[in-house]
């Protein structure tokens, strides 16, 4: 059942253009994925809310865009040339490669310890779980866990050497770390403030899966929140407020399917004093879209240590010179897409529009927040034989095309058509008819109450307007 649920949407995200496996024409490449015509908009859509919620409607948060490969200084002062790992295991008859936390965390969620003769606390060493179990592939014995380290390698140039190595960047945030000085020295802002910032991460995951929830190549969405130290934990708490306003208020996903998941003492990454995750129930269980970490002044310290350069604040106000605290609410955009698409994925089983034909009778409706649809509004003429009436409708096509994300559909009965753009999420479908060519109006469908109402051609750009946000 599950299964089912993830493989409609999968399907449905590649037969409309939403997701692609990338490079498919050579046998894909695992962890990769391409986004379509629809998937870009949908994307670009939640970065354009994330934005503005984050940066635009704040007067002490600016934006940044740092370069992906970075000095590897960054990477030992941030530590991640040392820590960045995750433990894996090989199998030693078919050699495929897992990692063991997984496996030890499949054997605490199945519950049953006792088959593998351990006890709660043995799980917390994964070493020693390891020995115990066979490879959920082909039963095979496992190697000991070894810590895999998950950045990307590249090289500067045409040598490659230990001198000219680097990392393709697993986080946005040491960007915005090591241009904490630039900011400071070029915008007039005072702390508290943040610096926010939307780009590509590159993570060599062991074990990418769940389609686009874990990939190798991704987009994250942080912002780095610089504060007084003492004055971070009343903030991180307001953050975790705010981020979870962002996906129930802004974004519209369910509010019983999310949950905020402190982390435990052991779980902490290696430069963070608290943190929590966003977790959304998708249908295998809870996953994290978002991380809120109080990462202290842990980035900014090292970066100062390495580089030899003073990053400490100036406060004025107390007279003092500290280096801030930071919190950091971290969010990966696919992730993000993927908890929107099945909370809108609807299965009307019989349909709900009238068809004739009894194999079309299961309808999808994306049901997915009006604002962050990929096509807000389709175009379609009842019938393509009428000169006029598709004349008509292009004209409202053309005329709407610079207000609003636009489709034309003149293909198929009309019914067909409304199932299409439903598939998609699409928010509202104008329809041209016969009426419509001597009374100048048209009827607009909503998606989710599939209500239809006329309205004036003339009417249209301001009616429309008033159903989306500015
Ligand atoms: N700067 C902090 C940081 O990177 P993280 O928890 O490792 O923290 C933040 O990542 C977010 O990035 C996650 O909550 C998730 O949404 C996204 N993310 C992390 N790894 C990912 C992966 N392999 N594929 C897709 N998204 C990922």
């Amino acid at each position: 059942m599950v299964k089912d649920i993830v493989q409609k949407i999968v399907s449905l995200c590649k037969r409309r253009g939403f997701v692609f496996p990338s490079s498919e024409i050579y046998g894909g490449i695992g962890g990769f994925y391409d986004f379509g015509p629809l998937g870009v908009e949908l994307k670009n859509n939640i970065k354009r809310s994330w934005w503005k919620f984050m940066i635009h409607e704040r007067e002490n948060v600016v934006g940044l865009d740092s370069s992906v490969v970075m000095n590897s200084m960054v990477w030992q002062a941030s530590g991640h040339t040392e820590n960045f790992t995750d433990p894996l295991s090989e199998c030693k008859s078919c050699h495929k490669r897992f990692r063991a936390d997984h496996l030890v965390e499949d054997i605490r969620n199945s519950g049953k310890m006792n088959e593998y003769g351990l006890s709660d606390n043995d799980l917390d060493d994964i070493a020693k779980v390891i020995t115990k179990i066979k490879c959920p592939e082909c039963g095979g014995e496992l190697t000991p866990p070894r810590q895999f380290n998950l950045m990307f390698k590249t090289y500067i140039g045409p040598v490659e050497d230990d001198a000219t190595r680097t990392y393709l960047r697993p986080e946005t945030a040491q960007g915005i770390f090591i241009n904490y000085k630039n900011i400071l020295d070029t915008q007039r802002v005072k702390i508290p403030f943040g610096i926010g910032q939307i780009g590509k991460a590159f993570r060599n995951e062991i074990t990418p899966g769940n389609f686009i929830f874990r990939t190798r190549e991704f987009e994250q969405m942080e912002l780095e929140y610089f504060v007084k130290p003492g004055n971070d934990d009343e903030i991180f708490h307001k953050w975790v407020e705010e981020r979870m306003k962002w996906y129930t208020k802004i974004l519209g996903i369910k509010k019983e399917r999310l949950r905020i998941r402190p982390h435990k003492k052991e779980e902490l990454a290696h430069y963070a004093k608290s943190c929590v995750d966003i977790e959304y129930l998708f249908p295998w269980g809870w996953g994290e879209i978002e991380g809120i970490a109080n990462r202290q002044d842990f980035d900014l310290s090292q970066h100062q240590r390495f580089s030899g350069i003073d990053l400490r604040y100036f406060d004025e106000k107390e007279n003092k010179y500290y280096i801030p605290y930071v919190i950091e609410p971290s969010c990966g955009v696919e992730r993000v897409m993927f908890a929107l698409l099945c909370d809108g994925f609807n299965e009307i089983e019989g349909g709900r529009t009238k068809t004739t034909k009894p194999a079309e009778r299961s309808e999808i409706v994306l049901k997915i927040n009006r604002n962050l649809a990929p096509i807000q509004v389709a175009i379609l003429p009842l019938v393509r034989n009428k000169e006029e009436i598709t004349k008509k409708a292009r004209e409202v096509y053309q005329m709407l095309r610079s207000h609003f994300v636009c489709q034309y559909d003149e293909s198929g009965s009309i019914g067909r058509r409304y199932r299409r753009q439903d598939e998609i999420g699409t928010a509202f479908c104008l329809t041209i008819d016969f009426e419509s060519l001597e009374q100048d109006d048209l009827t607009c469908r909503d998606r989710d109450t599939m209500e239809q109402v006329r309205v004036k051609i003339g009417d249209l750009i301001e009616f429309l307007k008033n159903k989306f946000n500015k």
